[in-house]
């Protein structure tokens, strides 16, 4: 276990927010969280307590007043061989990792090892136990639809619990780690049910057609390869310019908002146009917040240190490297109000504000 005390923490998120935490504590194992949470042991870590994985979807709004913590727990093994039947009757390979393994490295692991699973996933910026945590998605995929379990050190019983898919009641960028057991579990890791027989999935927007054009091949390093590019062409690499990927979800509003949305845009478009959208079931449509944002022009725009990324208005950018948190929380104002006054729909960041 390593601590330190006046972390700064500028490296340690990927908004590049200037901040520091009056301790920081990297754990090497479920050993250390026990000794961490020990009734004794406990006192000399100033309160309040907060885990973060890579620090790609938050935003320190100011100086954390207690301890930070972080998983060093970084492996990867195979649980079980290709050959191996499961539940559903189909080959499947588990693999385990920790929670301090850098979600990609995971990803390059998998595809190099001719496993299907996370490919849809590859270039998502974090490390493998805040993804279960955050039910991280792109290009039609979740991580819930590979995890098969979740293993956690529970801080109420002080003991080791293993969560399944189902336990972990995974939503929409949702889990129970973020509802109702908030702060009860650290991961320590991850199973992962992955196969060795193809399993592309590739409806979402033009991923198919992008494979194909490849001519690759159908391999996990294929669409790997296909999906870093797509990533790389529309979202910003946060080693270069400060963000937190999407700053806000996609909204999911009943029907009757959808048509004020559609009644709008084939107002100012023509009749023939599309709002795009997707059926969210019982009778609620989800909407891309990124069309909603850009209707209100905010595409492209910057304003003193901070800006909308001008690829995908999703993502709020630290445009400069000196943005400031007041300066990001008054943008993301200035979005939902407008969002709000041209079509009443309310967006909610995706992006958790600590
Ligand atoms: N769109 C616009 N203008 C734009 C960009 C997009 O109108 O400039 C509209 C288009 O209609 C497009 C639609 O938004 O078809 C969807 O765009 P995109 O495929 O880029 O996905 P998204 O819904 O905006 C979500 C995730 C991303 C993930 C992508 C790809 C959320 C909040 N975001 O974005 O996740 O990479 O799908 O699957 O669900 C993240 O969570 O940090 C993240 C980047």
């Amino acid at each position: 276990m390593k601590i330190e005390y006046d972390k700064d923490l500028t490296r340690q998120n990927t908004f590049g927010m200037k901040v520091s935490c009056a301790c920081y504590v990297e754990f090497d194992s479920g050993q250390d969280l026990s000794d961490i949470y020990e009734e004794s042991s406990r006192r000399k870590f100033p309160q309040p307590f907060f885990h973060i994985g890579g620090g790609s979807n938050l935003l320190f709004t100011k100086d954390f007043p207690g301890t930070v913590f972080h998983s060093a727990i970084r492996f990867i093994k195979t649980l079980s061989h290709p050959d191996r039947k499961t539940d559903s009757g189909v080959s499947g390979v588990e693999v385990e990792a920790g929670s301090g393994v850098c979600w990609d490295d995971f990803c390059s692991w998998c595809a190099d090892h001719g496993l299907w699973g996370p490919e849809n996933l590859s270039g998502i910026p974090g490390e493998v136990g805040a993804a279960a945590v955050q039910n991280i998605g792109a290009y039609g995929v979740e991580i819930k639809d590979i995890v098969k379990e979740v293993r956690c050190f529970d801080v109420v019983t002080g003991g080791m619990r293993s969560l399944s898919v189902k336990d972990c009641r995974y939503g929409y960028r949702d889990s129970v780690f973020k509802d109702s057991a908030k702060g009860r579990y650290v991961v320590v890791s991850v199973v992962f049910r992955l196969s060795s027989e193809a399993r592309p999935r590739l409806e979402y927007g033009h991923v198919r057609k992008a494979v194909e054009e490849a001519g690759g091949g159908l391999s996990p390093a294929a669409v790997r390869k296909v999906i870093l590019e797509i990533r790389n062409s529309k979202l910003p690499d946060p080693a270069v310019m400060g963000s937190a990927g999407s700053f806000f979800k996609n909204p999911v509003v009943p029907k009757s908002s959808y048509d004020i949305v559609e009644n709008y845009a084939k107002g100012k478009y023509g009749q023939e146009y599309e709002v795009p959208h997707f059926d969210a079931g019982s009778g609620f449509v989800k909407i891309p917040a990124a069309w909603l944002i850009e209707q209100c022009g905010w595409k492209g725009y910057t304003e003193g240190n901070v800006g909308v990324y001008e690829k995908q208005p999703l993502v709020i950018i630290n445009a400069t490297g000196q943005a400031t948190p007041e300066e990001i929380i008054a943008l993301e104002y200035k979005i939902i109000i407008s969002v709000q006054n041209l079509f009443g729909i309310t967006l909610q960041p995706e992006v958790e504000h600590v």
